[in-house]
């Protein structure tokens, strides 16, 4: 039932090309635009929405905080991101025009469905982004885009979350569709790329045997920090995450441009840091602040581990290991720089004698509050 792997979370990793793939089956049409006529939410009502607030927990927080770079940027409507367990017990200002989207793997995730349920209350529409068919925050929800991972068994979530980020992006893209904004072109040319998406996920998957063999190096560390920048920032979240509830280490997820307020005095001789490099094209600026923060940190002796695009020069110097991504579009880079953190976990907990699959203390849906 693993098939041939080890354990879950392997082949869960090794699915996603394919996941990636289920999740756009059938929703790009034939001219390349987007079809999602089974978000029952008319289009006249999408065209209204003037603010969208994401709540989830965990991992599916780290998919909703990348959300709100691309659904900002390509609708143009102010978007936040936040814990389902701290937006319920706040007072969030809602109304018939808010979009909530709550993303949940299981469906069953208790945080998740009372956040939903206060939202339904202030009249505010819920579009689910879930895994299971027929849960309970589907069936609670307006509307509910599926992602289509299939059964995702170990406890540490890697499928789910990338077709996570496939349905978000979706939505963000509709939207922009359905609204039309200045970024018409750019919509149909992601659209598109999307669609070709899956064959860079299976290209990294190819090339992680040099993660594999750093992650056992890394084993007697007590400590890892991660980087990242823009989109990167969440996957450094993710990164820390995955490493904290599978290999029991102290990981932290820092947003690059922090350092200097703090987080730069953690930084000491042969501690491991994994940094997250944006895109040298496009929004270069972010990719060369980001260089020099690796810069600043190997001077102070920090060990880097630098995730960055194929053909990027730059990072060399300061890279003491370099792993490489397949160049993507800066709002889907996600999708391919997150693999590589999860495979860095898997094989890390590994050499340190962990159950990968069922992690001490933590249950695959957490149905209590
Ligand atoms: C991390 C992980 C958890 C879940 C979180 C939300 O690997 O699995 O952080 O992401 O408990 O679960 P769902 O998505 O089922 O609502």
């Amino acid at each position: 039932e693993k098939g041939g792997h080890d354990y879950f979370m392997l082949k869960e990793i090794a699915e996603q090309p394919r996941a990636v793939a289920d999740t756009l089956l059938g929703r790009i049409d034939g001219s390349g635009s987007l079809r999602l006529d089974e978000v029952r939410i008319p289009p006249h009502e999408l065209r209204e929405v003037d603010k969208v607030v994401i709540v989830a927990c965990g991992t599916a927080f780290h998919s909703g905080m990348i959300a709100k770079y691309a659904i900002e940027h390509w609708t143009r409507i102010p978007c936040e991101t936040e814990l389902a367990s701290e937006f319920r017990y706040r007072d969030p200002i809602l109304d018939q025009r808010t979009l909530v989207v709550a993303i949940s793997q299981s469906g069953e995730t208790m945080d998740t469905l009372m956040a939903l349920r206060h939202a339904r209350e202030q009249g505010a529409k819920v579009l689910a982004i879930c895994n299971t068919n027929g849960s309970t925050i589907p069936r609670e929800s307006d509307a509910v885009l599926y992602t289509h991972a299939g059964p995702e068994v170990a406890v540490a979530s890697t499928k789910a979350f990338l077709t996570q980020l496939v349905a978000c992006y979706l939505v963000a893209l509709y939207l922009g569709q359905i609204r039309g904004t200045k970024w018409g072109d750019e919509i149909r040319t992601v659209i598109r790329q999307l669609s070709e998406i899956s064959g860079a996920v299976e290209q990294v998957l190819g090339t992680m045997e040099p993660v594999r063999e750093l992650a056992r190096s890394l084993a007697g560390h007590d400590t890892v920090l991660f980087l990242g920048r823009h989109v990167g920032y969440p996957v450094a979240l993710e990164g820390a995450l995955k490493l904290k509830e599978l290999a029991y280490m102290h990981a932290e997820g820092f947003a690059a441009g922090e350092l200097k307020h703090g987080p730069i005095a953690l930084i000491e001789d042969g501690l491991p840091v994994v940094v997250v490099v944006p895109s040298p094209r496009g929004r270069s600026l972010l990719h060369d602040k980001v260089v020099s923060n690796i810069q600043e940190i190997r001077a102070r002796g920090a060990r880097t581990v630098v995730i960055a695009e194929e053909g990027d020069e730059a990072v060399v110097p300061y890279a003491d290991h370099l792993i490489r991504i397949p160049i993507t579009p800066t709002l889907l880079q996600p999708l391919v720089s997150t693999v590589p953190l999860q495979v860095f976990a898997c094989e890390l907990a590994t050499a340190r004698g962990n159950d990968v699959d069922q992690p001490r203390n933590l249950a695959k849906s957490v149905t209590v509050e």
